[in-house]
Order: structure tokens, then C-alpha cells, then sequence
């Protein structure tokens, strides 16, 4: 078979290959997956969608009772005016994101991505054909609207921005938040903002683009903000104009999100959501647990506002993460996320404070 010349330019995720040759009783700090189950009643929902035989495809933007919600939902929680018409429930965040893409970049294309983000961002955009091109960070590793319009050319057709941000858990500013949307209007140059930590804050607002601009597609999920990964459900916020374009992307790849993670999702969107706050403080009680911990070992870290990740400088990532590796202890290298982060490993704190303060006591000798 000969494949195509894009996906030879795209690398299997650097993250996978840090769980490869882990020794039993490692502990895992690479994995990017809330480590709670799926609340009970939404996993009944999906039992009872299942028993009321709701099996078939679904109307290829969702259901219109989940869409409504989620319209009223982005309304509610981030001040973004849209109509259910508005929203397309897909498989993932990941899908959502490979349809603003997909149907936002030509070939030679620039997208300008924060150095480091989420992997997805760079290589989606390589898969169509379009250049990734890096924004580096500021000193508090946020992604400020001066950086991001230095790299402002004539091909530039979209920015990605992500707050609550992986892998630094940075969260932006509503003054950088505004600016990057204004300056993306401005030059219209569409804005992908993906959302998918939101509710993992723990100091600061999250803070929408699309409050500022109506160049803006709002990607999220309810993945992690309900412990919800492998369910693959995510949706989307786009003008009616632009959601039709995704729309023909959308129905020949995926036709529909599950109809039973359709349902599930309905649950928890529209029931109770203190499951979203017994997981964000217990989140935060973590993330205190080791910032404690690593200062007291005198680490270059700034603390980060949101997600579940810590994003220490260490030096030499790729060399630290190894040592780390060997006594016991996955992480990822920085350099996976953008060559930006090649001085710091991402550690995720998406598990038990038991396997933290074990972490803690093997990681003390090798940083
Ligand atoms: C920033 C970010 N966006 C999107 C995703 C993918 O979300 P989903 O599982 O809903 O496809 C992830 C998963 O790790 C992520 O970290």
C-alpha cells in the first residue's frame, strides 16, 4: 500500500510511547483521564436509553432535547448567545476538533497553536495539509494576544486556543481572552477554542472568546468534566453559516455521536452537578498536595490555575522523564506537547492521593 503524504508527516502520540517498557507498580501520572467513574445517574440514563430501544442513528447534529440543553447550557455557563441550531453534538472533543480543521484550513494554511499545547492541535492540522506555527508562551506560560499577533501572517486562517490549558493548566486571562478574539476578528481569522477543563479551575474565571466574537467555534465535552472519556461525546458552538460547513464534514465521517452517550450526556448536562464540584475540590486538594511537595524539593514550578496537570521546569525533560520512568514514576516529557516545552515534564494528578504522596517520595531522589 502507498499511504498518503500527510499522515507520513504526522508522529503516533508521544504521550503512548511514555507507558511503553512501565515496570508493574508503576505509577501512572501520564494518563490525561479524570480516575472517577462515570456518576450513577448518568450511566442510568444511558441503561434506560439502551432498555428504551433509543439504538438507531440520531439526527446527524444530535438529539434536540440534548442540543437545547447544551445551548442553554453555553447561555448559563459562558455567556454565549446560540441557538440549538447552533450546536453539533460529536464524537469527542476530538471530532469537533477535527472538523474546525478540516473544514477551516487549506493546504499552506497557517494555524497558530500555543508551543506547548495538546498534541491533537498540530498534527490535525497536518493531516489537512495546513503549517502549524508555534506561539511560545509567556513567563507564567500563558498565551498572551502580543505573541500570538507576532505570528500573524496573510495565511494565517485560524488560532487554537485552550484554557484551562494542557499541558501547563494555565488559564487565560480575560484580558488576554478578549484580545486574541478582538485581533482575530479584526483580520478575520477564525478562532477554535477548545474548553474541555472549564470546570477544573481553581483560581481565576473560565472566560469564553466567543463572549467577544462571532469568528469563534467552542469546542468541549463531557468527557472530563463528568469523568466521561471513554463515552465519546463532545459538541460544539458555531454560527449557523459555519456549522453547515462542519455539518458536511461531520455526516460522512460520523453521521451521528452515540445515541446512547447522547442520552447519558443529556443526564449530565441537565441533573445535578455537584459530582463536577466533589471532583474539582478533590482535584484541587491534589494538585496543593504536590505543589507542597515540589516546592519543598525547591522546583521551578508555577502553579498552576486549572486542569489536572503540573508543568515543572526540570531542565532536560526527555532526561528526567526517563530517570523518573525508571524509578517507578510516568510522566511526560515536555517536548511531546511543542519544542517550547523541552525544559519541563507534564505530570498528571488525575490519581490517588495514595499514588501522589508515593510519587512524591520516589520522584524526591532524582529532582
Ligand atoms: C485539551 C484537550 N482537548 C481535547 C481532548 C480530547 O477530548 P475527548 O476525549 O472529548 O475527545 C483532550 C484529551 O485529553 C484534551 O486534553
Amino acid at each position: 500500500m502507498r499511504f498518503a503524504s500527510c499522515t507520513g508527516k504526522i508522529e503516533i502520540s508521544g504521550i503512548r510511547k511514555c507507558f511503553e517498557g512501565a515496570g508493574p507498580g508503576a505509577i501512572n501520572l501520564g494518563l490525561g483521564q479524570p480516575d472517577f467513574d462515570t456518576p450513577d445517574h448518568i450511566k442510568r440514563a444511558a441503561i434506560e436509553a439502551i432498555e428504551r430501544g433509543q439504538t438507531g442513528y440520531t439526527p446527524n447534529c444530535g438529539v434536540p432535547e440534548l442540543r437545547a440543553a447544551l445551548a442553554e447550557k453555553f447561555r448559563r455557563e459562558n455567556k454565549i448567545q446560540c441557538s440549538p441550531e447552533e450546536i453539533m453534538v460529536t464524537s469527542g472533543a476530538s471530532e469537533a476538533l477535527f472538523l474546525a480543521i478540516a473544514a477551516l484550513v487549506d493546504k499552506g494554511d497557517e494555524v497558530l497553536i500555543a508551543d506547548p499545547s495538546f498534541l491533537s492541535y498540530a498534527e490535525l492540522t497536518k493531516l489537512v495539509g495546513g503549517k502549524p506555527v508555534g506561539v511560545p508562551l509567556d513567563e507564567e506560560l500563558r498565551l498572551s494576544s502580543e505573541a500570538v499577533l507576532s505570528k500573524v501572517t496573510d495565511r494565517t486562517k485560524l488560532i487554537i486556543m485552550n484554557s484551562p490549558s494542557n499541558p501547563t493548566g494555565a488559564v487565560g486571562t480575560a484580558e488576554q481572552v478578549r484580545a486574541i478574539a478582538e485581533l482575530a476578528s479584526d483580520r478575520d481569522i477564525g478562532v477554535l477554542s477548545d474548553e474541555v477543563y472549564e470546570h477544573f479551575i481553581y483560581q481565576g474565571e473560565h472566560i469564553s472568546p466567543a463572549r467577544f466574537s462571532d469568528n469563534v467555534i467552542t469546542v468541549n465535552a463531557v468527557s472530563k468534566t463528568y469523568a466521561m472519556t471513554g463515552w465519546r461525546l463532545g459538541y460544539l458552538a458555531a454560527r449557523g453559516c459555519a456549522l453547515e460547513q462542519l455539518l458536511k464534514v461531520h455526516q460522512y465521517v460520523q453521521a451521528c455521536a452515540s445515541s446512547i452517550s447522547q442520552a447519558a450526556a443529556l443526564a449530565a448536562i441537565t441533573g445535578p452537578q455537584e459530582c463536577v464540584a466533589r471532583m474539582r475540590d478533590e482535584f484541587r486538594s491534589r494538585r496543593d498536595l504536590l505543589v507542597n511537595g515540589f516546592k519543598e524539593m525547591g522546583m521551578d514550578l508555577i502553579v498552576p490555575d486549572g486542569a489536572f496537570y503540573l508543568f515543572p521546569r526540570v531542565g532536560d525533560g526527555d532526561a528526567v522523564a526517563a530517570r523518573l520512568g525508571k524509578a517507578g514514576v510516568i510522566t511526560v516529557p515536555g517536548s511531546a506537547f511543542g519544542a517550547g516545552g523541552k525544559e519541563h515534564i507534564r505530570i498528571s494528578y488525575a490519581a490517588s492521593r495514595a499514588s501522589l504522596e508515593e510519587a512524591l517520595r520516589r520522584m524526591r531522589d532524582i529532582l
